[in-house]
């Protein structure tokens, strides 16, 4: 598809495979707590995206006005420093943070920049395409749909003459496991070329009262998000849970240094298809996602694990959240 400079292309099966979807769901309701985190992929349907975008204006939710402030006034420097030209984005989403990063590139007047977008969302993909391209027709923007644990590899390795600046924006780092996430951290350290640098957001330990109220808004935004996964796999998957039996609950494990996002079923209720067979219990949960923080040491420790250097980790003034600068070891 092409709509003025925005192409968008569909790199793999990003979560439509509804096969796929229901081996994942049914390991995830077979097991012992029922575990849905390691597929946060299956909360952004469109219905999912949207209420994620919600989710970002409660006053609760520090997060995206911590890091956006670090964005505001550090991305002239990152882009002199890193000298990028192509900013490659994953899970993208909405982009609004993206355009304090795109004005950097106009700004540093080394030619029109490009922008490459990666989200299991087409629709995320498509309405932030066509906003960025009405706000700066200079954009070149290749977008991707497509899911980073199966197409990762294969966006980075195409072809390109340019030092490419990879984000990962808005913690979502934190909501893979810990396997995935060094998967992930392997994968991506594997497809970058000398002169590439990543930029990938962190949110930091804090108080648990900061941190659980922001992930149990009082608007309960963040309680229509996480029921909405009931909704995608009853749509996708054919079966005829009620969202409304299933209860909100996020919990800080300070231990692990992680929120976690449950779903308490208040009721009795079984679930019978051809694909798929579960029983919850009154007042079973289902852990629906995490969402790790990270401390400099923890992110320091990270990055070394998975070969990548760290070169700068900025924080807003009230040290919420952080963005970690890197590259290839
Ligand atoms: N970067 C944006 C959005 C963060 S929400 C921000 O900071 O506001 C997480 C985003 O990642 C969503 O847009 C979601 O659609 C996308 N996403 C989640 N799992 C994904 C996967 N496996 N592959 C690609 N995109 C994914
Ligand atoms: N990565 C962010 C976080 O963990 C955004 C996010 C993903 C989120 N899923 C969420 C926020 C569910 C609230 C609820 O905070």
């Amino acid at each position: 598809m092409r709509e003025g400079n925005v192409e968008v292309i569909s790199l793999d099966e990003a979560g439509e495979d509804a096969g796929q979807m229901a081996r994942d769901v049914g390991a995830c309701l077979a097991a012992t707590p029922k575990d849905l985190s390691p597929w946060p992929k299956y909360f952004y349907d469109a219905e999912g995206s949207r209420l994620f975008e919600e989710i970002t204006a409660q006053p609760e939710y520090y997060q995206t006005g911590a890091e956006l402030s670090i964005l505001r006034s550090l991305s002239d420097g990152i882009v002199a420093r890193t000298r990028c030209r192509e900013l490659v984005e994953l899970g993208s989403g909405s982009a609004s943070k993206t355009r304090a990063l795109i004005d950097a590139m106009f700004n540093a007047n080394d030619g029109p920049p490009r922008y490459v977008p990666l989200d299991v969302s087409g629709s995320a993909l498509r309405e932030s395409g066509g906003r960025l391209i009405s706000e700066y027709p200079g954009l070149e923007i290749q977008g991707f749909i497509g899911d980073f644990d199966l197409s990762l590899g294969r966006l980075l390795g195409r072809p390109t003459d340019r030092n490419r600046l990879v984000a990962f924006l808005g913690g979502t780092i934190g909501n893979f496991t810990p396997e995935k996430r060094q998967e992930f951290l392997d994968t991506l350290r594997g497809g970058l070329r000398d002169g590439d640098r990543v930029l990938i957001g962190l949110d930091l330990v804090k108080d648990k009262r900061t941190l659980e109220a922001a992930y149990n808004d009082a608007a309960g935004v963040t309680a229509r998000f996480n029921r909405n996964m009931i909704r995608v796999i009853n749509h996708r998957l054919g079966t005829d849970l009620d969202p409304d039996l299933f209860s909100h609950r996020a919990i800080y494990d300070a231990d692990r240094q992680r929120i976690e996002m449950w779903l308490h079923s208040e009721a009795e209720q079984t679930i019978h298809t051809p694909d798929l067979e579960a029983h919850f219990e009154r007042g079973e949960g289902i852990r629906t996602e995490i969402s790790t923080k990270f401390t400099p040491d923890s992110a320091a420790r990270t990055f070394e694990e998975a070969s990548l250097q760290l070169l700068d980790l900025y924080t807003d003034d009230r040290d919420l959240f952080a963005l970690a600068l890197g590259k290839a070891v």
